[in-house]
C-alpha cells in the first residue's frame, strides 16, 4: 500500500540564545529537536513514538501535522510536499489530519460550552453551520456520550477529566479526519479512567478505519494501542519495530532501560538491562558519536567518534547501536 505520510531526513532546528563569544563571532547556534528522522506511515498504522521528556516527540508530532515549519529534509502527504502545501490542498489536509491535545484542561477554552469546542473545526473549515448540529451530536456519540444534549450547553469545568477527554476526541473527529496524531493523550488522567479511554481509542481507530500517531514517555500506552513502535533520543529514531518485538527482544540499550523502568508485572524485564544513569542533556550541544554514550554503561572507543547508523537487527526492526555492528 501507498505510504500515507513520508518523512526523509526530517529536521527542525530552533534558535538558542548566545553567548558573547558566538555574537561576536555572528555565530547563530540552534538546537536541532529532530535531527534527521526518516519515516513511513501506512494507511492504517497506529505508530507509536516513545522516549524521555526533551527528545523531540511533540515537535515532530507538530511536524506532521504542519503546525511548525521543517528546517530542512522531506515531508510528504499522499505524496504532497507538507512544506508547499497551500490552497484548496492545505484545507483538505487541514481535515484529513487532526491533532488530540494532551491536557484537555488547557486545550480547551473554559468559557466555551460544548457545543461551541467541539464545532469549532467546522467553522475553521467553512462547514455549512446548517450542518453542525447533526455533525456536533454525531460526533458526541461516536466518543460515548450517548445523549449529545446533556452536555451540549455545560462548560469545560462542569465536565468529569474522562469526560472532557472525549470531548476532545470528538472536536478532533467531527471533520472526519483519517489520520490522527494524539499527544500524550491519557497522561493527564486518573489511573481510573485512562482504560476507558485507551479502549475508546482502539475501538475508533478500528471503526473509523484511522491511522494513528501516539505520542507518550509510557511504553505500556503505546503498546496497548501502536502496532509498531519508534523510540527516539535527543532528535534522533535510535529503535524502531513491530512493538511487541521491540518489548519482548529491544536491541538498544536505551529501550531495555525503558523497559527496566516500568514498574508493571505484564512486561517482561529484559535481563541484560543497566539502568542508564544521568538526565537527558540538550539538543543544543549533543556529544559526538553515539548521542547516549555519557549515559550508557556499554559504552567504548567506538562510541564517542562514530555516530551509529540504524541497522537491521530482525525483520522490520531496526536499532542504532554499535554493539549490533560487527
Ligand atoms: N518552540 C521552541 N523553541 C525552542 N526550543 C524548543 C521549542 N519547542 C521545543 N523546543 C526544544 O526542543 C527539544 C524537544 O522538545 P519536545 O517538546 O519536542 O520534546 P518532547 O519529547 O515532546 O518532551 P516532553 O516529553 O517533555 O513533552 C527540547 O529541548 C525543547 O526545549
Ligand atoms: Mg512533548
Amino acid at each position: 500500500m501507498d505510504p500515507l505520510i513520508e518523512a526523509f531526513g526530517l529536521t527542525k532546528a530552533f534558535p538558542v540564545s548566545r553567548t558573547w563569544r558566538q555574537m561576536l563571532r555572528a555565530e547563530r547556534p540552534r538546537l536541532k529537536a529532530v535531527d534527521g528522522i526518516d519515516l513511513t506511515i501506512r494507511r492504517g498504522d497506529s505508530i507509536g513514538l516513545v522516549g524521555e521528556s526533551g527528545s523531540g516527540k511533540t515537535t515532530v508530532g507538530r511536524l506532521l501535522l504542519k503546525l511548525t515549519s521543517i528546517t530542512s529534509g522531506q515531508l510528504t502527504y499522499r505524496g504532497d510536499h507538507l512544506d508547499r502545501m497551500k490552497g484548496a490542498r492545505l484545507r483538505g489536509f487541514r481535515q484529513q489530519a487532526q491533532l488530540v491535545f494532551q491536557n484537555p484542561f488547557d486545550a480547551l477554552n473554559p468559557r466555551f460550552n460544548i457545543r461551541r469546542i467541539v464545532a469549532e473545526p467546522l467553522v475553521n473549515l467553512g462547514v455549512p453551520r446548517a450542518e453542525h448540529e447533526t455533525r456536533t451530536a454525531d460526533s458526541l456519540r461516536l466518543v460515548g456520550l450517548a445523549e449529545p444534549q446533556r452536555y451540549l450547553d455545560r462548560l469545560p469545568h462542569q465536565l468529569s477529566g474522562g469526560q472532557l477527554q472525549r470531548i476532545v476526541l470528538a472536536r478532533a473527529l467531527v471533520v472526519g479526519p483519517e489520520f490522527l496524531v494524539a499527544d500524550e493523550p491519557v497522561s493527564m488522567l486518573d489511573v481510573s479512567v485512562r482504560a476507558g479511554i485507551l479502549n475508546l481509542m482502539r475501538d475508533l481507530k478500528e471503526r473509523l478505519s484511522l491511522t494513528s500517531f501516539t505520542i507518550s514517555h509510557d511504553l505500556t500506552l503505546v503498546r496497548y494501542i501502536c502496532s509498531r513502535t519508534l523510540v527516539m533520543y535527543l532528535g534522533r529514531i535510535i529503535e524502531q519495530g513491530p512493538t511487541e518485538e521491540i518489548i519482548a527482544r529491544p536491541a538498544h540499550p536505551y529501550t531495555k532501560a525503558l523497559i527496566a523502568a516500568v514498574p508493571r508485572p505484564d512486561v517482561d524485564q529484559p535481563r541484560d538491562a543497566l539502568p542508564i544513569s544521568g538526565a537527558i542533556g540538550s539538543a543544543a550541544t549533543p556529544p559526538s558519536g553515539c548521542r547516549l554514550r555519557h549515559r550508557c554503561p556499554y559504552a567504548f572507543a567506538r562510541c564517542a567518534s562514530e555516530e551509529p547508523p540504524l541497522i537491521e537487527v530482525a525483520p522490520g526492526h531496526t536499532a542504532a547501536c554499535h554493539l549490533h555492528i560487527a
